[in-house]
């Protein structure tokens, strides 16, 4: 039997304080066994092994003792972003506040709103101009320039801290910009750094492996591969080909990358977006798409952080099926192992589909298809994000439904936003050849409202946005809002002469936060009938234990147009009804108890509910001693 490393010479790293060594002791061999799925058939296992344990010692000792305190605080409380009162926002630092030190003075916009945790798009150092929106990154110890320095976000991470909010941020990790440090090395032929990526002498392998890859951008970069003329090589490049893929196969890069993500959980940062993640190990005969050891990765970093940083939480991005997706958040014995979060894009690009059939059947069967999320873990429940909404993925979620009906139905569906359906409510722009882009309130027909001055199309508008936030409020996860549109922002049409903007139609959705529409929020207008909503929703979610580790059992009614979402754990049952359609629904009531709504405050009365148009109800029991 192999002897753990463990137990052998590595026994000295430990031995800083009591909660590390304790953290050591249950942790470590997590690592391990993450570790030797991953490099273990390495002679050098060991000191790669040592050294990665020196780093996250080093971590720690550099850790400062502000953030050791929330480590405990939340060791014992690890749930604590679980609680119904955890709201997110995700912002671009420089279309929110133009710099980090501009975001702190926006803090008492995010509060008032009712946030307590806010993702920052990228923000480190990157590739000028083209750079994919910052997610092409020159150096991982350093802030971009024009948005300000590490001392800086800092003092942010600080300031956000004191009033209650966590910051998310970005941490790149399936690719770095071609002008990073490391791709610059290797461009100027240094060996070591070339093992850093995955180059090709020639076009043999990458043709093997174009055979069964799918393309990220399908139009504006096709292909898998780039030609690095200094080398008269080819690169890995799924994305852009100024990104070039990291070879986690190289255990240097998962040490230079753990390194990187320490050195920003010490800078204050509480919760790590892992970009891209199912991309992180190439397989030749596969899509190269959630292959085990990209789980290994993840547990490794899980592991570690978790002895060095533990406050800290892991977030996956990836955009694939449900039944690929629960196994970033941990299943069965590996629960509590991976993410702590999960981007729920089968809900998010479902809630579209509901909404454009103006039915909720479709909705509640592929719900009812998501594989139980593991205890300690959760979903990160959205509508719209800076990203396209990729209807691919839906076509793996069919739910019983044969394969031409689906095909068409999400043909229907992107058509539907597009704008290019007859009668469509909704604004927005083919994205590439699967997706489309367009922000929310677009997307929910408050741009054509507008352009035709049409009251009652306003209102409908309004409905349907607020329709989708109540779903993503309650259905169980934390529910993020996406910058503006709580304020009902537009598209951005002059997308198209924006810096940064290489052809990339996502754009259109990605304008600067509109400060004089936010000011409205305190009016009587649009605005304030959204920001007032969304507090709203805030507010009830807030005192509603009933949504603490639940995920909501879907169902249907009011001919199928009504979906009711119910949750039952030791706090209580809660009843959510949301009629998906624009004309009014009837449902039946829930059995045996009193129910009071939580919006109009109301009690239900008889055992019919009346919904009108997108309307929606939030039901709580009766207290008996009311
Ligand atoms: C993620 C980001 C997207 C970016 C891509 C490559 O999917 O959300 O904006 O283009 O990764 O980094």
């Amino acid at each position: 039997m192999a002897t753990s490393v463990r137990s052998t010479k590595i026994e000295n790293i430990a031995g800083l304080d009591s909660a590390y060594d304790a953290r050591y002791e249950i942790y470590a061999p997590d690592a391990e066994t993450a570790l030797r799925h991953l490099y273990g058939d390495r002679k050098e296992f060991l000191e790669i092994f040592t050294r990665i344990m020196h780093a996250v010692r080093g971590a720690y000792i550099n850790r400062p003792e502000a953030l050791k305190q929330l480590d405990l605080r939340r060791s014992q409380q690890p749930d604590w972003f679980q609680h119904p009162d955890r709201v997110g926002y995700m912002a671009y630092v420089d279309r929110f506040a133009g710099t980090l030190g501009g975001i702190e003075e926006k803090i008492d916009y995010l509060k008032e709103l009712g946030v307590n945790y806010l993702h920052l798009l990228p923000f480190l150092k990157m590739r000028p101009v083209r750079n994919d929106g910052g997610f092409a990154v020159s150096s991982y110890t350093e802030v971009e320039p024009r948005l300000g320095s590490m001392e800086d976000l800092e003092k942010l991470a600080s300031h956000l801290r004191e009033n209650g909010i966590s910051l998310c941020i970005d941490f790149i990790l399936n690719h770095t910009a071609d002008d990073h440090d490391w791709a610059r090395r290797c461009r100027n032929g240094d060996r070591a750094f070339k093992d850093f990526y995955h180059f090709f002498p020639d076009r043999e392998a990458p043709d093997q492996y174009e055979k069964t890859l799918g393309e990220a951008f399908t139009e504006t970069a096709p292909g898998n591969f780039t030609y690095v003329p200094e080398q008269d090589e080819w690169v890995w490049t799924t994305f852009y080909p100024y990104q070039w893929d990291l070879n986690y196969a190289n255990p240097r890069v998962f040490e230079e990358m753990l390194k990187s993500l320490l050195f920003l959980a010490n800078r204050g940062v509480d919760v790590f977006r892992l970009d891209a993640a199912p991309y992180l190990w190439k397989r030749l005969g596969t899509d190269c798409l959630n292959q085990p050891e990209v789980f290994s990765i993840i547990r490794a970093f899980r592991a570690l952080i978790a002895i060095a940083a533990p406050g800290i939480l892991l977030k996956a991005e990836a955009i694939v099926p449900s039944y690929n997706l629960v196994h970033y958040l941990g299943a069965g014995v590996l629960a509590g192992k991976e993410c702590q979060l999960a981007y729920n894009t089968t809900l998010m690009t479902m809630l579209w589909s509901a909404l454009a059939e103006g039915d909720a059947v479709r909705l509640a069967r592929v719900l009812e298809t998501i594989p139980p999320v593991a205890s300690g873990a959760t979903w990160l429940n959205y509508t719209r994000c800076h990203d396209d909404v990729g209807w691919d993925v839906l076509l793996e979620e069919k739910a019983g439904y044969t394969e031409e009906n689906w095909r068409e139905h999400v043909k229907f569906t992107r058509a539907f936003y597009s704008g290019d359906t007859p009668g469509s409510f909704a604004s927005g722009k083919n994205y590439q050849t699967h997706g489309t882009a367009g922000s929310m309130a677009s997307f929910c027909g408050l741009e054509k409202a507008v352009l035709r001055e049409d009251d009652d199309a306003i209102d409908l508008a309004v409905r349907r946005l607020l329709l989708l936030y109540t779903v993503v409020f309650s259905y169980g996860g934390m529910p993020l809002i996406n910058m503006g549109d709580e304020i009902g922002q537009l598209n951005d049409q002059e997308f198209a002469t924006r810096e940064g903007y290489d052809g990339d139609g996502r754009w259109l959705h990605r304008g600067a936060m509109d400060w004089k529409k936010a000011a409205w929020c305190h009016g009587n207008g649009v605005e304030a009938a959204l920001f007032h909503g969304v507090q709203k929703l805030v507010d009830i979610r807030s005192s509603t234990p009933q949504l603490i580790q639940s995920v909501a059992k879907p169902a249907v009614d009011g001919d199928g147009r009504v979906l009711k979402l119910h949750h039952h754990n030791a706090h209580g049952e809660l009843y959510i009804y949301v009629n998906f359609s624009p004309t009014p629904a009837s449902a039946s009531a829930p059995l045996g108890r009193v129910w009071r709504d939580q919006f109009s405050g109301k009690v239900i009365h008889g055992d019919r509910i009346e919904l009108g148009p997108y309307g929606r109800l939030w039901l709580t029991p009766v207290d008996e001693a009311e």
